[in-house]
């Protein structure tokens, strides 16, 4: 976890930020704050408003509502300073199809002013950091899907920004090119970079995010640290069984133990409690419970429920 300076100012800055479309509420007063050299996440089903927060935050969309600073400025009023010294990996791919992988780095490069040999010179380390190098001079449309949003990070990075905005970085990757980009990313954390980020992998917001936000239908409804919210929201372990029954339901309510419905599953919050572990082990149905440890999933869907959206 990275310590936060109390003498530096937020990087970010949300005060009951809101959206709209028409009639529609898509953000509905949202506030939090991101830290010099922290990691946050921004989680939340399909439709939460996640990309409307991240659209927002780098200038591409006008707020409905509430305000938003980054590095200290408005972005309403100052969103030209701080584009400059942000990167965005938007959700979906933006790349040139019919230019190369090096010429979509190049005219990315244009866009910020910076000098064509510098430009260069980035374009190389990028392709290299994302294990690009091979695919310099092929067009991009003849990328797969992972080895484009591989270069559309490389891209985000061409102005060696100061603060990194990503809408699903790894969506579509494959394990190995996942890997390779958390690697990539905690590389870029330890020079000192601060990221928001979006993931529907919750492995992912786990592992990368020093804090993090789950929001539903335009609000936030916790936030906190990946471990911090498993221990208060669903303790630290979980039983998970198969086709329960009368007898399995009754004893947990006669005890007071905490337990939701997953589809043809139970999952009951026994918070480490080894009597109760040992008994379901016995009495209930032992071939069909997992032991297990809670995770940032079962944080996600007891508070998001399963209904699907939109
Ligand atoms: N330009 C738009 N016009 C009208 N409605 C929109 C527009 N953009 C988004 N919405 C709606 O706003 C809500 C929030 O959308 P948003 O893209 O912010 O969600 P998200 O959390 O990023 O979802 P996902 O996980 O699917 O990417 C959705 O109901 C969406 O349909
Ligand atoms: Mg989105």
């Amino acid at each position: 976890m990275s310590a936060v300076d109390p003498r530096q100012p937020p990087i970010i800055e949300v005060e009951h930020l809101c959206k709209h479309y028409g009639d529609f509420i898509a953000v509905d007063s949202i506030s939090f704050t991101v830290h010099a050299g922290e990691c946050f996440g921004l989680l939340g089903p399909n439709g939460a408003g996640k990309t409307s927060v991240i659209r927002m935050l780098h200038g591409f969309a006008p707020l409905s509502g509430g305000r938003l600073r980054v590095f200290g400025l408005d972005i309403e009023t100052r969103w030209r300073q701080i584009r400059s010294r942000i990167g965005v990996c938007q959700q979906d791919n933006t790349l040139d199809p019919d230019l190369s992988v090096l010429q979509n780095l190049d005219i990315f490069a244009g866009y910020f002013q910076i000098p064509k040999r510098l430009a260069r010179q980035r374009a190389d380390e990028l392709l290299q950091f994302f294990a690009l190098e091979k695919k310099r001079d092929a067009k991009v449309g003849e990328l797969s899907g992972g080895l484009a949003r591989r270069l559309t990070l490389a891209r985000a990075l061409i102005n060696d920004p100061e603060l990194i905005i990503l809408d699903e970085p790894t969506t579509g990757l494959d394990p190995q090119s996942r890997h390779l980009l958390w690697d990539r990313l905690q590389n870029l954390r330890a020079r000192g970079k601060t990221f928001l980020l979006t993931t529907h992998y919750m492995e992912e917001a786990s592992q990368l995010c020093d804090r993090l936000l789950i929001m539903d239908h335009g609000k936030i409804l916790i936030e906190g640290s990946p471990t911090g919210l498993i221990s208060t929201h669903v303790g630290a372990s979980i039983i998970e069984v198969a086709g329960a029954d009368e007898a399995l339901n009754t004893f947990l309510d006669d005890h007071d133990i905490d337990f939701d419905t997953r589809g043809e599953r139970l999952i009951i919050y026994n918070n480490g409690d080894h009597a109760v572990e040992h008994t379901i082990r016995t009495t209930f149905r032992p071939q069909q419970c997992t032991f297990r440890s809670a995770t940032l999933e079962d944080v996600f869907l007891r508070l998001t429920g399963r209904e699907l959206r939109e």
